[in-house]
């Protein structure tokens, strides 16, 4: 007997009405299998007005009442940082499939305990490092790995934002209670990291990390702001809050045996609304990627003219081609990052022999120990080894 021709569509709830509350429920539907079955929110108004205008015929602002339901086979948590740990781990309790924004958690404790419990409970679990997943990435990624680059010697690259610039610029992640320790280096600074080790396949092995923070108190308005919610709004009713994590960083890194490199990340660089960008260096070749032009890779080179490749998934690796849904000239961007994600996660999912070729938990404990080493480096002062790898 072959496979069905219809596959078992599988049934998702949503965690959080926010940002990835709605690019989640929006990409996740593009996959066709998989049905967003229900909705929570921070108060049942809030799920409900959510529900509504994305058609959820399930709204609540109680969690267990979306675990209880058998028919529901996977959660997304796309509720803020402190949130990811009790959530998931109530989640994996009832045997649903996580898929958890990063950062995983709060701490490395946190995160270690969730990739035991997903061991444990043998609990298909993905942690959203979805900016791996622009084709040309993937065409980097293949492209090191096929040697094309030489041994890789030198990384640089930065993660920049602007939307936090001013001292009225108001989000929950500048509350540490919220957010963690670290502000920009876990808002932005995990995806660079996490990248940089995905693609060349080096793990970071020291670091010294130099954080600042410029506004040290800032003006919390009274009333709740979303994120990305409206820059030109200044609050005019506002608390001064003290601000104990970091609007900017620089970080050197050693990679593997021999690679070094270097980035920044901040929230602070007026004009840059989303940069994520690096380079890559080897002993044959370089290359270059902007996530604000995500279709276009650049490529050096020596004793030749440099190259630049626009997306065309026909002329790519193998690997890298089933990365692109859309041909050349058809641009995939950011909700497409998320597609690719889930496609992988849910395959998993439906299938539990389906490869796990996707960010784990394993990948957000890693991230987590790098976060927390980071700030150690900042404190000391100096460079510091990372020596505890996830699945020691
Ligand atoms: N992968 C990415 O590219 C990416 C991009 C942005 C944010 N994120 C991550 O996604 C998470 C959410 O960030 P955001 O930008 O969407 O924030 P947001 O403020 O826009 O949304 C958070 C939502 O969670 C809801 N919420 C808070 N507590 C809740 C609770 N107990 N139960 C249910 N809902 C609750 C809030 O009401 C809000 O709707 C963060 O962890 C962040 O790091 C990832």
């Amino acid at each position: 007997m072959g496979k069905p021709l219809v596959m078992k569509t599988i049934k998702t709830a949503i965690v959080g009405t926010g940002f990835m509350g709605k690019v989640h429920t929006e990409n996740v539907r593009r996959l066709g299998n998989v049905e967003v079955a229900a909705v929570v929110g921070s108060r049942k108004e809030t799920a409900e007005r959510f529900a509504a205008a994305n058609s959820i015929p399930f709204a609540t602002a109680d969690l267990g009442t979306v675990l209880q339901r058998k028919e529901i086979d996977a959660v997304h948590i796309c509720t803020p940082n402190v949130d990811h740990f009790p959530m998931s781990s109530a989640a994996m309790e009832a045997g649903k499939a996580v898929l958890c924004e990063k950062p995983l958690a709060m701490t490395s404790a946190e995160a270690r305990k969730l990739v035991e419990q997903a061991r444990d409970r043998n609990i298909v679990n993905a942690v959203q490092h979805n900016l791996r997943y622009y084709p040309v990435v993937q065409q980097m990624r293949e492209m090191i790995a096929a040697g094309d680059l030489g041994e890789i010697l030198i990384v640089q690259g930065t993660y920049s934002q602007d939307w936090l610039l001013y001292d009225t610029d108001w989000n929950w992640r500048l509350d540490a209670k919220f957010n963690g320790k670290l502000r920009v280096m876990g808002d932005i600074g995990s995806h660079w990291m996490d990248m940089i080790q995905h693609l060349t396949g080096l793990p970071i092995t020291s670091l010294c990390a130099d954080f600042t923070i410029f506004h040290k108190t800032r003006k919390r308005p009274k009333g709740s702001v979303e994120t990305f919610a409206g820059k030109k709004r200044a609050p005019s009713e506002y608390d001064e809050f003290p601000i104990d994590t970091e609007d900017f960083g620089m970080v050197m890194i050693h990679l593997g045996q021999r690679a070094k490199g270097a980035f920044t990340v901040s929230q602070m660089s007026a004009g840059r609304k989303n940069r994520f960008a690096f380079e890559i260096f080897g002993t044959k070749a370089g290359v270059a990627w902007d996530q604000e032009r995500p279709d276009t890779l650049w490529i050096g080179h020596r004793n030749e003219p440099n190259q630049v490749l626009i997306k065309d998934a026909s002329l790519f690796y193998p690997g890298a081609a089933t990365f692109a849904d859309l041909p050349g000239g058809h641009s995939e961007g950011y909700d497409d990052s998320h597609k690719q994600l889930f496609k992988r996660f849910y395959a998993r999912v439906a299938d539990p022999s389906a490869p796990v070729d996707y960010p784990t938990f394993e990948d957000g404990l890693r991230g987590m120990i790098l976060l927390e080493k980071s700030a150690e480096s900042d404190a000391k002062k100096s460079w510091v080894k990372i020596e505890t790898q996830p699945s020691a």
